[in-house]
């Protein structure tokens, strides 16, 4: 099991435990000019490594996410397990807002994004095995402390990955339900794979904060989204911090 574990917290989600008993540190990698910021912090006595994905006031929308610096960042720093939270749409009927998902499948509609670290022709490892892109052992550990702390979870789905920042016509969603799409985000691609290609395990914890586009009469409020993240990111955190001290 990973000794230090890195957390990339999505939307909403701007610190882990404490913030003041964090340590910023920069990591410079060679895909920005920019040093990619990390708080280091101990929980339960282990070394958490905590990046918020959208930079710290969300400034940085999905498809404008530096996913290579940011991955690098984490594995210069010592990271050898990534538990990602992410915030999206549901699809299926299970998958009502407030709902929290351990996705186990992904696929992926993004177009664009700097998305492999083996972009040169002929580079040796370049066809990595995604599989399960997520990693069992931690989504094992992710469940079971959401079970411990009696929150209702999913165990399982198939994470739609869109190219945003808009949301979704009714046809795209519809679409992703036929292609047996759970739930719709923006940002688990290139991520995940990008954990794979460094041979991190890589597990998300994700919070449904609306029903997808066109599954009701209403349209999609940032009110309605922001009252079931406030709501669910406390969930979230109590899980993450259940699952960091039960770690072996
Ligand atoms: N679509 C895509 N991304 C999202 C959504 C959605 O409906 N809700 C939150 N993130």
């Amino acid at each position: 099991m990973p000794s230090i574990i890195g957390v990339i917290g999505g939307s909403g989600f701007y610190s882990l435990g404490n913030e003041s008993d964090s340590v910023a540190i920069q990591v410079l990698t060679p895909f920005s000019d920019e040093a990619v910021v990390l708080d280091k912090e101990s929980i339960a006595g282990r070394d958490i490594v905590f990046l918020t994905r959208h930079g710290k006031s969300h400034g940085i929308p999905p498809h404008k996410v530096n996913y290579r610096a940011n991955l690098k960042a984490l594995q210069e720093s010592g990271v050898e397990g990534i538990i990602a939270i992410n915030v999206v749409g549901g699809i299926t009927k299970a998958m009502a807002p407030g709902c929290i998902v351990i996705p186990d499948q992904i696929i992926d509609y993004t177009w664009g994004r700097q998305h492999t670290y083996f972009d040169e022709l002929d580079a040796p490892e370049n066809h990595i095995d995604f599989s399960w892109p997520y990693d069992l052992a931690l989504r094992t550990i992710l469940a079971e402390s959401a079970v411990s702390l009696a929150f209702t979870v999913e165990q399982g789905g198939v994470y739609g990955c869109t190219q945003g920042p808009r949301l979704e016509s009714a046809a795209e969603i519809l679409r992703l339900k036929n292609d047996g799409c759970d739930i719709v985000g923006m940002t688990a691609m290139p991520e995940a794979a990008l954990a794979r290609e460094l041979k991190i395990p890589y597990a998300s914890i994700a919070l449904v904060v609306n029903w997808a586009a066109g599954l009701t009469d209403e349209e999609i409020s940032f009110a309605d989204i922001s009252s079931t993240l406030d709501e669910g990111i406390g969930k979230i955190r109590q899980i993450i911090l259940s699952a960091i001290t039960a770690l072996p």
